[in-house]
C-alpha cells in the first residue's frame, strides 16, 4: 500500500467511476463466516471427502441416503453462519455505485442474507431441494413432514428429494449463467474474490470481463491461475480487504466533494 490505498494507482478512482461492477465470489468469501472452502489443503471439503462419491448424480443414484445426510450436515453449518464484514461492505459498495452485480459460486445464500440486491447463484442453493427426476422444487414443509432419508418426491413415484445445487457433470442454471455472461461483457470493473479460479464456466467470467475492457482485481490470500491476468491481486482475506476498500472509496468521495 505505497500510497496508503489498498488499490494501486488509479484503480480506486476507476472503481468510483464504474457504471457496472461485477463481483464473482467463491468459497473463500464464506470462509470467514465459518463455512469450509473446497480446495484449501488441510481445511477444504475435498481434502476430506471425494467429490465423486458425494457431489455427482452417479453418487446420488448409488447411495442417496449417504449423499442426503452429508448435505444435511453442510446445511446445519449454513444455518449457523452469519454474513461477515466483507459481505456487508459489498452491500455498501452496491449502494455507492450505479450497478453492482454479484455472481456467486456459493450455495449458502450469505450475500442475500447480508442484503445484497443483485445476486446470481451459479451453483444453486443448498437450502433448497428439488425432485431428482422432475427437477421441480420441493417445499421445506414437505421435507419436514417426511420420515424418509432422503424424503420422497411429491411429484412422481421413485422420485427423491435432492439438494438444488449443481453437481459435477451437471449444467449450470441457464438464467444465472446468461445473466453472468451478459454482466461480464458490459461491466467496467470486475472483482474475483475467494475462488481458486479452477472450475468452469465461473473461472472464465473475469477473463471474459477483461477481454471486454473491464479492470480486474482479485482478492485471495494465495496466487491463482487468474492472478497473472489481474490488474491487481490483493493478497489478503476478503473481509479486511473489502472493508478497507469501501472505507477508502467513501473517503475519496468525501474529499472530492
Ligand atoms: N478470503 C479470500 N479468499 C480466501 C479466504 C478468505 N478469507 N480463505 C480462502 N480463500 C481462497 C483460497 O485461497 C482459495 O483460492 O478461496 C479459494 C477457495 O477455493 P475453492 O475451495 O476451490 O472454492 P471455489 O473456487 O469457490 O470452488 C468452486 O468448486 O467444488 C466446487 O461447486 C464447488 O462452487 C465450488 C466450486
Amino acid at each position: 500500500m505505497a500510497n496508503g490505498f489498498i488499490l494501486k494507482g488509479d484503480l480506486l478512482a476507476r472503481l468510483g467511476e464504474a457504471r457496472s461492477v461485477l463481483v464473482l465470489t467463491g468459497a473463500g468469501m464464506s470462509a470467514e463466516s465459518g463455512i469450509p472452502t473446497f480446495r484449501d489443503a488441510l481445511t477444504g471439503i475435498w481434502a476430506r471427502y471425494d467429490p465423486q462419491e458425494l457431489a455427482t448424480p452417479e453418487a446420488f443414484a448409488a447411495d442417496p441416503s449417504r449423499v442426503w445426510q452429508w448435505y444435511e450436515h453442510r446445511r446445519a453449518l449454513v444455518r449457523e453462519a452469519q454474513p461477515h464484514a466483507g459481505h456487508l461492505a459489498l452491500v455498501e459498495l452496491e449502494s455507492m455505485l450505479p450497478e453492482l452485480t454479484i455472481v456467486t459460486q456459493n450455495v449458502d445464500g450469505l450475500h442475500q442474507s447480508a442484503g445484497s440486491g443483485r445476486v446470481w447463484e451459479l451453483h444453486g442453493n443448498i437450502m433448497r431441494s428439488k425432485c431428482h427426476l422432475t427437477l421441480r422444487p420441493i417445499s421445506r414443509n414437505w421435507l419436514a413432514d417426511s420420515p424418509h432419508t432422503p424424503p420422497r418426491s411429491p411429484y412422481v413415484k421413485g422420485g427423491l428429494a435432492r439438494p438444488d445445487v449443481v453437481w459435477f457433470g451437471e449444467p449450470l442454471p441457464s438464467e444465472a449463467l446468461e445473466a453472468a455472461m451478459e454482466t461480464a461483457a458490459r461491466c467496467d470493473f470486475c472483482f474475483s474474490i475467494g475462488t481458486t479460479s479452477l472450475i468452469q464456466p465461473a473461472a472464465s467470467l473475469p477473463l471474459y470481463a477483461l477481454e471486454h475492457g473491464a479492470t480486474l482485481v482479485e482478492i485471495n490470500p494465495v496466487e491463482t491461475p487468474l492472478s497473472p491476468h489481474a490488474d491487481q491481486s490483493i493478497r489478503a482475506e476478503a473481509s479486511t480487504s473489502l472493508v478497507t476498500l469501501v472505507s477508502q472509496l467513501r473517503s475519496l468521495r468525501r474529499d472530492n466533494n
